[in-house]
């Protein structure tokens, strides 16, 4: 067993947190989603990771033997939908149940909406929308089956906001959105919560490679960010393990923000013109 420290996103909940449940992350072996199978398995759950590269595989599963941590990997595109119910089919038998259902995986790059092709849509959308129906419905009915479980879907800001570059990702994200609100009201009656999480730009190797790829285009977007820099993705795993935690037990339909107060409004005025006194009479 490795006496390497717990990792950041698993240290303000007690060890057992998910003692004794069974989760799944889409794109679980990199980025957020490697950050959020790490926290969890360290709180105790069994998670299978679940993406179409073997290679992203890897170094969870060598680092899951080298800590003592249950973790498995299957090789899935939740754009299948045939594909994703013989997974739900296949897990449900052998692990008896899946509790958390994280819906993470994505695909992203910018292109003006001029310029996208029906593929490049489709693509996006397909991963997004598609695969998170896809999921929530096959592993959704073992839930209700049980009459407990958790989905956690992964969004973005811009699902509200809209963004120049991104009108798949955003389009897709905004209904995930409305997904993740619908599903909350229709299976809360089974014992089922739905929350979502938009975090705002972190570093991960998909996103920086595709969304902010040139030298400075980093900086400049930290310096737009109201506290001051980009969140790692350890730090927004954290706040979705939150969510999945008792400790938030009531909440369902919600999205939680952690952008660092990124997509709130700006000063419309120059530095202090605001604070001018009205010419009165
Ligand atoms: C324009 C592009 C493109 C690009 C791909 N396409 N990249 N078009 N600009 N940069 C087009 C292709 O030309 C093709 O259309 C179509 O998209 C499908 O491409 P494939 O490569 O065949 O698709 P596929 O192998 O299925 O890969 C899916 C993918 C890829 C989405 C294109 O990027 C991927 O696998 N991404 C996974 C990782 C990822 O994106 N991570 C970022 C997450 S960050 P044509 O018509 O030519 O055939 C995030 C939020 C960030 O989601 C928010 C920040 C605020
Ligand atoms: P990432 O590391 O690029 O992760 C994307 C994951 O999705 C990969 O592990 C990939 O694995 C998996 N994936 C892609 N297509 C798939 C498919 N068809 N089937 C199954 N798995 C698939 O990205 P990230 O930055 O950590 O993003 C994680 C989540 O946060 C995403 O939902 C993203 O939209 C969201 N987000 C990210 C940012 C950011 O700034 N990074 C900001 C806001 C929201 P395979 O290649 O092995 O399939």
């Amino acid at each position: 067993m490795s006496d390497r420290p717990r990792p950041a996103a698993a240290r303000w909940l007690p060890e057992c947190t998910f003692e004794g449940q069974v989760a799944l992350v889409t794109g679980g072996g990199t980025g957020l989603g490697l950050e959020m199978t790490r926290g969890l398995a360290s709180l105790g759950a069994e998670v299978i990771v679940a993406s179409r590269n073997p290679a992203h595989h890897g170094a969870i599963l060598d680092e899951a033997r080298e800590r003592g941590w249950k973790i498995h990997a299957v090789e899935l595109d939740v754009r299948e939908p045939i594909a994703v119910e013989r997974c739900a089919a296949e897990l449900n038998e052998r692990f008896g149940h899946v509790d958390l259902l994280i819906n993470n995986a994505a695909g992203n790059f910018l292109c003006p909406a001029e310029r996208l092709s029906s593929r490049a849509w489709r693509s996006v959308l397909g991963i997004v929308l598609d695969g998170t129906f896809y999921c929530s419905r096959y592993f959704g009915r073992s839930m209700i089956e049980r009459g407990r479980g958790q989905i956690l879907n992964i969004v973005a800001t811009y699902a509200w906001t809209g963004m120049p570059g991104v009108v798949h990702s955003a389009s897709a994200k905004a209904g995930v959105l409305a997904m993740t609100r619908t599903l909350a009201t229709e299976w809360a009656r089974f014992g089922i919560r739905v929350n979502a999480v938009a975090p705002g730009p972190f570093h991960s190797e998909g996103a920086a490679e595709r969304l902010w790829p040139e030298p400075g285009m980093r900086e400049r977007l930290e310096s737009q960010v109201p506290l001051g820099r980009l969140a790692s993705a350890e730090e927004v795993a954290g706040h979705c393990l939150y969510l999945l935690s008792p400790a938030s037990e009531y909440i369902t339909g919600e999205c939680l923000v952690v952008d660092g107060g990124l997509s709130l409004g700006r000063n419309m005025w120059a530095p202090g013109e605001s604070r001018r006194k009205p010419v009165v009479g």
